[in-house]
């Protein structure tokens, strides 16, 4: 185990089985979520006609579609099987293939923009995918990247209050990267600048996770995301009515009769490869 106390190759397994299982239910939970950043990420990092776009840890396809659709030639690169197949079905117009954001398979000096939404949190070494855009990068080229904010003012931070209130968060799980680390533009600029980054920004902007109700998170996020379908799944079976009730009860000021819409607020970061 090294110092950080993440097991490398326990981290990547477990993410790799949690999202090739959770790649339909990530879809059909969160297809309206993630996506709302992109537009703001692939206009400051300047896609347009023409541009390479290479889209990391690219899931159910959002962004390299949407660079696609822009007139980019986009490939999305990901871990798991199913999400590269579920890309695919998606957005005919880009080219999904499987890998490592830890070690691309692409030359040096190649794309004019690399994207990664919401991935950065999902690899064992941060720092190691971060120093791999660089090098795929084309001299002048932009790196976009995004985080979760919180844990306050976010429905991740609610749903975490509402475990540690009625069952724990002391469960045997790989460990990872601090799922908010990105989130502090400090934090961002220092590990762009080690790698070489420059011109680095990080912007906060407000999404929306619309629940058809407040009942519906605790299953919503079994459903639709690794680290806390695999939290809620270490739990007591007999605590997890306490905690859905929990979770429910913290939906409520968000209800608005309709629907259930949850702030969840999030970072984009972006850095240029002088
Ligand atoms: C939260 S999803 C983000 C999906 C998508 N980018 C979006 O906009 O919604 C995280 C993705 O990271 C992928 N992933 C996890 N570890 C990875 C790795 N080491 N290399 C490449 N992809 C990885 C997962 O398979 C999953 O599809």
């Amino acid at each position: 185990m090294p110092d950080d106390g993440i097991d490398q190759d326990a981290f990547r397994k477990f993410e790799h089985d949690g999202w090739n299982s959770l790649s339909d239910g990530y879809h059909d939970h969160w297809e309206h979520l993630t996506p709302q950043i992109i537009p703001l990420m692939l206009e400051r990092t300047g896609v347009g006609v023409g541009s390479l776009v290479l889209d990391i840890a690219s899931g159910p396809g959002y962004a390299a579609g949407a660079a696609a659709a822009m007139g980019a030639r986009a490939i999305g690169i990901d871990l798991a099987e199913n999400m590269r197949d579920l890309a695919a079905a998606n957005f005919p117009d880009a080219a999904f293939q499987l890998g490592d954001a830890e070690d691309l398979p692409f030359a040096g000096d190649s794309f004019d923009v690399v994207t990664m939404n919401f991935g950065v949190l999902h690899f064992p070494d941060a720092e190691k995918a971060l120093a791999e855009t660089f090098r795929v990068l084309k001299p002048g080229g932009r790196l976009g990247f995004t985080a979760w904010e919180g844990p306050e003012g976010s429905a991740l931070g609610m749903a975490t209050a509402a475990i540690v209130q009625e069952g724990t968060v002391k469960v045997d799980l790989p460990q990872g990267t601090p799922i908010f680390r990105f989130a502090e533009h400090a934090e961002c600029a220092r590990v762009l600048g080690a790698i070489g980054f420059e011109d680095i920004a990080s912007t906060n902007t407000m999404l929306t996770w619309h629940l058809p109700r407040a009942d519906a998170l605790m299953e919503s996020f079994r459903q639709a995301t690794a680290r806390m379908s695999a939290l809620l799944g270490a739990q007591d079976p007999a605590k997890l009515p306490a905690i859905k009730a929990a979770m429910t009860e913290a939906c409520k000021p968000f209800d608005n009769g309709t629907t259930t819409d949850l702030p969840m607020p999030a970072v984009l970061t972006v850095g240029r490869k002088p």
